[in-house]
């Protein structure tokens, strides 16, 4: 199997992240037996955990997704999100499941959370692939979780370095030594 990055340690391997998705998605199945869902990933880092996610759940489900952007690092604390892309379809009434790769700060997820329930669905919850708790500015939390992980800058299964790195198959590490 070709390895684009083999200089990044691995922090989770392709196997590990299978089995929590799997276990997420055995979790989801329970708790929405006969029930449709709306998975709702968040661009891009989401894309990769969302289309493993989906293929673990049993129930009917539905994809939409939302892009942000925060305006800028200087106003990041302000948690100012720009939504870039909207959802297509209205969610009123219907069950939701936000998903994303990493709950960092809370930022992101606490203005989606607030967008998507201005619309009214059924129910709303978060499954996160990764959590940093440490790094929290808001308060919120996600239902599903993969992994806890202390504040490590991670690459690959869809999240980035300058957009880089989406493609690895395991989670690695970078750390600011590491070429860009
Ligand atoms: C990452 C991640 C979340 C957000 C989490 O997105 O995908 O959306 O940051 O951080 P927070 O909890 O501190 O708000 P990023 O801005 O890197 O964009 P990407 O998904 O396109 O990689």
């Amino acid at each position: 199997m070709p390895t684009a990055s083999p200089q990044l340690d691995v922090l989770y391997t392709r196997e590990q992240i299978a089995e929590r998705v799997a276990a997420m998605g055995a979790e989801i199945s329970r708790d929405y037996h006969g029930q449709h869902i709306i998975l709702v990933g968040v661009l891009k880092g989401a894309a990769i955990f969302l289309s493993d996610l989906a293929r673990a759940v049993v129930p009917d489900c539905t994809f939409d997704f939302v892009a942000v952007s925060s305006y800028g690092r200087g106003q990041r604390s302000s948690g100012a999100v720009k939504v870039i892309k909207d959802l297509d379809h209205s969610i009123e009434g219907r069950h939701v499941i936000l998903v994303e790769d990493i709950l960092d700060t809370g930022l992101t997820l606490t203005y989606l959370r607030n967008m998507l329930l201005h619309q009214k669905p059924a129910s709303l919850k978060i499954a996160a692939l990764l959590d940093k708790p440490a790094r929290r500015l808001q308060k919120i939390e996600a239902d599903y979780v993969g992994f806890t992980l202390p504040n490590l800058f991670v690459v690959g299964y869809g999240m980035d370095y300058a957009e880089r790195y989406r493609n690895l198959q395991e989670i690695r590490l970078m750390s600011p030594n590491d070429p860009e």
